[in-house]
């Protein structure tokens, strides 16, 4: 499994020249990371400036703030697998658009297949859209949903809370009950 991930990491690190803007105007691409036997697959939509010049996922303001609510589920990021859509900064953080969203999502759906995450959680309605696309981010955030044969539990993505104290205490709450989810015993 790990093997296939290194496989998978060193694969996206190498890619070039497909022409999307994205893939040619970042700095690098940027893989997913994280724990191999993750229960929690975290998918954001796209690298940031950070993430973009550190080649690793969340790891700007926006990543403080996931870090923070990944303990609020009584875990640390090293237990999680973090991803995004995808692995390339948009021009100027701009929206991802489709065909480069549906360009990197072979890569996601590998680490899907390897990792089989008990939950995956997409942070915001981009991710969200993917996974569950008449889903709307502000009636399913912080409850497992079903939807394409996998269990989610959607979030707003933590760059939305940054700024807005309701959405923060919201997406506290609902990394709360991600947690409290987790030690579920009856949740397989
Ligand atoms: N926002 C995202 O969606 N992904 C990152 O990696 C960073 C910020």
């Amino acid at each position: 499994m790990e093997a296939d991930l290194l496989i998978l990491r060193d694969e996206i690190l190498a890619h070039r020249g497909c022409g999307f803007e994205p893939c040619e105007t970042a700095a690098r691409m940027v893989p997913g990371e994280g724990n191999p036997a993750a229960p929690l697959m975290f998918v954001g939509e796209a690298p940031g400036a950070t993430e973009d010049s550190l080649g690793r996922p969340f790891v700007g303001r926006a990543g403080r703030l996931l870090d923070e609510l990944i303990g609020e589920a009584g875990l640390v990021r090293e237990d999680v697998w973090i991803t995004n859509v995808v692995k390339a900064r948009p021009p100027k953080n701009r929206d991802p658009k489709a065909p480069e969203v549906a360009h990197c999502m072979p890569w996601l759906e590998r680490e899907l297949a390897i990792i089989r995450p008990r939950l995956v959680v997409p942070l915001g309605r981009h991710a969200l859209k993917h996974f569950a696309p008449e889903a709307k981010i502000g009636e399913v955030h912080g409850r497992v949903l079903e939807a394409g044969g996998r269990r989610l539990f959607p979030l707003y993505h933590p760059a939305a809370a940054m700024y807005n104290q309701t959405l923060k205490a919201t997406l506290f709450e609902d990394a709360r009950a991600l947690g409290a989810r987790l030690l579920d015993p009856e949740f397989v």
